[in-house]
């Protein structure tokens, strides 16, 4: 798969999660494979575009390319403009949000909402892609809602405004994040454009992949709720889609190092204080893959000092050796 002079393949992505794709937990997917981890998304509001919270979202450290960068805006000009900051900051590409299914987002006519308004939606493709150099992707639902399937429809447009690759995830706005994602559309779409499609929704496990791949004829898979806690589920999943074997779940040591590194990378970039804060959704994902895990979670989740949490935790891993 190439979008502009980035190329993958097997594509294997992971998907774009807010308070999740953080630099730390990109890093630590990228210890597993070649993957393109997408960044978590940022507000085209020029009151939040430059601001520390922001700051810390196009931090790319020395992860590899593509650095990927989500926006989400209703507003061209404000789209263009967030456009340009973000390729000025480093982004190797740019994706923009019409998928988000959030109350107050779809309020501000922002994220899937966009998939009501197609004569906005071109609107704010075209400014983007003709405001920065670099590739320009678009991230969708199937559409608004089962009567309002008009995801290939938006396809079309995005690939005429010149958008590079299309994501879709198999659920309308309505479903939220209940039912089972649905793949038919999604073949429908790869169908209709010629720009790579990457099927997204419910993918946990190399041989799902395969399946949805096998079954929407899409040039790749993307990968959101099956990472989390599982960092190395990318990086298996392109092994199995390279060669055919699936390298399985790693050794449960591996799996301890990798919530050890994970912690390590998260703490250097946010500072103990808020930083052990903020790693307790990770702990909990982590943890409850462990027999006995989410008992575990609730005393260390306490804990409000590194040594403490270390020592903690390594003494709850030891024993599932
Ligand atoms: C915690 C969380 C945060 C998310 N944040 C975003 C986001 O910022 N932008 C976006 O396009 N989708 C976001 N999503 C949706 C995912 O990118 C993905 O489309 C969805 O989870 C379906 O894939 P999955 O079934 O593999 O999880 C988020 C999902 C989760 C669970």
């Amino acid at each position: 798969m190439n979008v502009g002079a980035f190329s993958l393949s097997p594509a294997v992505m992971v998907a774009p999660m807010a308070g999740v794709t953080d630099l730390p937990f990109r890093e630590t997917v990228h210890d597993f494979g070649r993957v393109w981890v997408e960044g978590e998304m940022v507000s085209a509001n020029p009151d939040l575009l430059e601001s520390n919270e922001s700051e810390r979202k196009i931090a790319f450290g020395d992860e590899p390319s593509p650095r990927i960068v989500q926006l989400l805006g209703t507003v061209p000009a404000w789209m263009n403009r967030a456009a340009s900051f973000v390729e000025e900051c480093g982004a190797d590409i740019i994706d923009i949000n019409m998928g988000c299914p959030a109350k107050k987002i779809c309020k501000t006519d922002c994220g899937s909402a966009l998939m009501k308004n197609l004569p906005l939606a071109d609107e704010i493709i075209r400014g983007v892609c003709g405001t920065v150099s670099v590739p320009v992707t678009l991230k969708m639902r199937t559409g608004w809602d089962s009567d309002h399937l008009n995801a290939p429809e938006l396809a079309r447009i995005a690939e005429s405004a010149g958008v590079r690759l299309i994501t879709v995830h198999g659920r309308t706005r309505e479903q939220g994040y209940s039912g089972e994602a649905e793949y038919r559309t999604i073949r429908e779409i790869r169908s209709a454009v010629r720009i790579p499609v990457i099927a997204n929704g419910d993918i946990d496990s190399p041989q799902k992949a395969a399946s949805v791949l096998d079954f929407t004829g899409a040039d790749g898979i993307m990968v959101g709720r099956g990472a989390l806690g599982a960092p190395w589920l990318p990086g298996r999943i392109s092994a199995y889609l390279e060669t055919g074997v699936d390298p399985g779940e790693p050794s449960v040591q591996e799996k301890a190092e990798t919530v050890f590194r994970h912690l390590k990378r998260h703490l250097d970039f946010y500072g103990e204080k808020n930083g052990i804060r903020s790693f307790r959704k990770h702990l909990l994902w982590y943890l409850e893959r462990f027999p006995g895990g989410t008992e575990a979670f609730r005393p260390l989740s306490r804990l409000s000092n590194t040594s403490e949490l270390v020592s903690g935790l390594s003494i709850f891993l030891k024993k599932t050796f």
